[in-house]
């Protein structure tokens, strides 16, 4: 293969970082990357996202406390990293129930999966390490910051400098069995190394 180009290098060296060290991170930097969200596709435009940012200290250590108690404690180690994001989901109409109903598939949780991978690959480029967290208190979440029913509570992201990745990375399927060219069939796309 040719020599990888920018963005083949970044989704190379993205991993999910679980170890962060205790520097705060700059308010620039976040927010280009959730300029980086906001830019994302979505379908009908819909942009149901939203996100909370929490960054200040204590109250993100008060959130911790509450998010990764109990069955959520192997995500205790989000409560280390200097930013979380959680990231909601605004359901009206259009968002919630048209794809739903009409399409049998739920558009916004595309589109929520997209903006947020968005922030991370443009931390990534940053320098910040993240880590996608499905596994927290979404119950306690939405107590602790009063949010209102109608924004679902989708996922967090942890957000911070890091000292070194893992070394080893998470295996992936090979192309052959995940993809084809234009026939859906057992043996899928030889890529010749
Ligand atoms: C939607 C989603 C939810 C995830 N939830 C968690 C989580 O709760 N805790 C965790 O440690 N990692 C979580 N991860 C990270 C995955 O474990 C990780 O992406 C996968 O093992 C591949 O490793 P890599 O990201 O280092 O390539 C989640 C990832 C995604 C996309």
């Amino acid at each position: 293969m040719n020599a990888l180009t920018p963005f083949q290098q970044l989704v190379r060296s993205r991993r999910s970082i679980r170890r962060y060290l205790p520097k705060p991170v700059e308010r620039e930097k976040i927010i280009a990357c959730l300029e980086a969200a906001r830019l994302a596709p979505s379908a009908e435009n819909a942009q149901t996202w939203r996100f909370l940012v929490i960054d200040d200290p204590e109250l993100k250590a008060s959130f911790s406390k509450k998010a990764f108690s109990g069955i959520y404690y192997t995500c205790r180690f989000a409560a280390e990293a200097p930013v979380l994001i959680l990231i909601l989901a605004k359901l009206d109409f259009l968002a919630h129930r048209l794809g739903k109903q009409v399409q049998k598939v739920p558009f916004f949780m595309i589109d929520i999966g997209i903006a947020g991978e968005h922030i991370v690959l443009q931390a990534e480029e940053l320098g910040l390490g993240t880590c996608w967290i499905g596994w927290f208190s979404v119950r306690r979440a939405r107590k602790f910051f009063k949010i209102p029913r109608k924004y679902k509570i989708m996922s967090l992201l942890a957000m911070g400098y890091y000292e070194k990745k893992p070394k080893r990375e998470q295996e992936r399927k090979p192309l052959d069995e995940i993809a084809w060219f234009n026939k859906f069939g057992e043996k899928g796309i030889n890529v010749k190394k």
